[in-house]
C-alpha cells in the first residue's frame, strides 16, 4: 500500500490546480450501478447535463461531451474550425496559451500568434490591434492561465472578436464554474473545459458549448478526424447519445455536480471560490509576497504567489505535503519563480484557512 493511502483514500488534502480534492458524495454517484451507453438511463444523464450546463454557462448553445481530458477538445477545436486556407490567431500569456499555439502547429495549421510575457495579461487593446490588422476566422484565447493565475478579460474581449466576425475559441478549463462565465452575453463560440478542476470530478471527461456558427464553419472544413469530430459528437448529442463510449462514472459524476451547482446557483458556486481566493491573497501579502498575476487580471480558481522573498519553493511545497497539504511549485519555467494555491471545487473557506495556518507555520520553519 502506497505510504500516503489510508481507509478514507488519503492522508494529505489536494490545494492543486487540477486534478482536484473528490468529494466522497462525487465516488459514491461514480460507483452507483450502471447501464450501457444506449439505455434510457444514460440518455436521461446525458440531457440532464445539457440543461444544467446550459444554465451554468448561461448559454442557448448546446454542450458536447468528450472522453479524453480538455487539451482534447483544444485539438477538436483546430481541427474542426481552422481549413487548410485559414489562419487561427491565437493569444497567449502562459503555459496553456502556448500548448494551443503547439497543438495547431503539431495539426498542421496556419497560425498568427500574440505572446505576452509569463504574468501578463491580454488586454482588450492588444486583441483589438491585431483583429484590425487582418481578418481571422478564428481566435483562440485563454480564459484563465494555470500557470501564472492570470483572467483574461473575455467578457471585453468577446463581443470585440465577434465585431469583427471571427469564432472565438475560450479555453475554461480552470475556470469553468469557478468563475462565472456569460456564454452568450460574451459571444463565446467554443468554451472548453475539463472536469477534474472546478468540478471536483476524476479525470476523463471533458465538455464544450459550442454555437451555431462554429457548427456552421465545422461543415467547411475537411480532415476533421474521427474521434473529436464535433459534428458527429453534436449529431449523437442531439438524442442525448454518443458516437463512441463514453466514461459512464465521470458522466453520473458531473450530472450530480452539475445539478448540485444550479441548486447553489452558478453565482454562488463562483462567488465561494473568489471567497477562497481572495484569503490566500490576502494571506500571501500578509506575509510580505506579491501576486505573480497583475491587479485586475487575478484568477478566481488559482493563486499564483510569486517568490519575491526568494524562499525555497520546493522545500516549502514539500513541507506542507508533509504537514497534510499539497500545493504546487510554478509550471515549467516558472519553477521556483512562484508557487501555486488552488482551492477548486468543493474545498471550503474552513479548510483554507485551517491550510493556510499551517503554511504560515512552515514558512516560519524554513525561512
Ligand atoms: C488552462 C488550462 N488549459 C488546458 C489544460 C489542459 O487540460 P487537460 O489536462 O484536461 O488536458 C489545463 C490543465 O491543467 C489548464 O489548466
Amino acid at each position: 500500500m502506497n505510504k500516503h493511502f489510508n481507509d478514507d483514500g488519503l492522508d494529505y488534502r489536494l490545494f492543486t490546480p487540477g486534478p482536484v480534492e473528490v468529494p466522497d458524495w462525487v465516488l459514491r454517484e461514480m460507483g452507483m450501478p450502471n447501464d450501457t451507453h444506449r439505455s434510457i438511463a444514460y440518455r436521461e444523464m446525458h440531457a440532464a447535463i445539457r440543461k444544467n450546463m446550459q444554465k451554468i454557462l448561461h448559454t442557448k448553445n448546446d454542450i458536447l461531451l468528450f472522453t479524453n481530458s480538455g487539451s482534447g477538445i483544444m485539438e477538436a477545436c483546430v481541427r474542426n474550425l481552422l481549413s487548410e486556407e485559414d489562419t487561427g490567431l491565437f493569444f497567449s500569456c502562459g503555459a496553456f496559451g502556448d500548448r494551443w499555439i503547439k497543438i495547431a502547429e503539431m495539426n498542421g495549421k496556419k497560425f498568427d500568434a500574440v505572446k505576452v510575457e509569463y504574468g501578463e495579461a491580454i488586454t482588450l487593446e492588444m486583441v483589438k490591434a491585431k483583429l484590425a490588422e487582418k481578418k481571422y476566422p478564428v481566435v483562440f484565447i485563454t480564459f484563465n492561465e494555470t500557470s501564472t493565475g492570470v483572467l483574461n478579460p473575455i467578457d471585453i474581449i468577446g463581443p470585440i472578436v465577434k465585431e469583427y466576425g471571427a469564432i472565438l475559441c475560450v479555453d475554461c478549463v480552470s475556470g469553468m464554474a469557478g468563475t462565472l462565465l456569460k456564454v452568450d452575453d460574451w459571444g463565446i463560440d467554443v468554451a472548453v473545459a475539463s472536469v477534474q478542476k472546478c468540478f471536483g470530478i476524476p479525470p476523463g471527461l471533458s465538455l464544450c458549448s459550442i454555437s451555431q456558427r462554429a457548427l456552421d464553419k465545422a461543415k467547411t472544413v475537411k480532415n476533421r478526424g474521427f474521434y473529436l469530430d464535433f459534428l458527429t459528437i453534436h449529431k449523437k448529442g442531439l438524442k442525448d447519445e454518443h458516437p463512441i463510449t463514453p466514461s459512464i462514472p465521470q458522466i453520473r459524476a458531473l450530472m450530480k455536480v452539475s445539478a448540485k451547482i444550479v441548486e447553489i446557483t452558478p453565482e454562488k458556486f463562483a462567488a465561494q471560490h473568489t471567497e477562497r481566493t481572495d484569503l490566500i491573497r490576502n494571506w500571501a501579502i500578509s506575509h510580505g509576497f506579491e501576486i505573480f498575476s497583475p491587479e485586475g487580471y487575478h484568477s478566481q480558481t488559482v493563486v499564483a504567489i510569486k517568490n519575491n522573498l526568494n524562499i525555497d519553493a520546493a522545500k516549502f511545497v514539500s513541507e506542507l505535503f508533509d504537514r497534510g497539504y499539497k500545493i504546487v511549485n510554478g509550471y515549467g519555467s516558472l519553477k521556483g519563480k512562484n508557487f501555486r494555491m488552488a482551492p477548486m471545487g468543493w474545498v471550503t473557506a474552513e479548510d483554507t484557512e485551517k491550510m493556510l495556518k499551517v503554511a504560515s507555520e512552515v514558512l516560519e520553519a524554513i525561512k
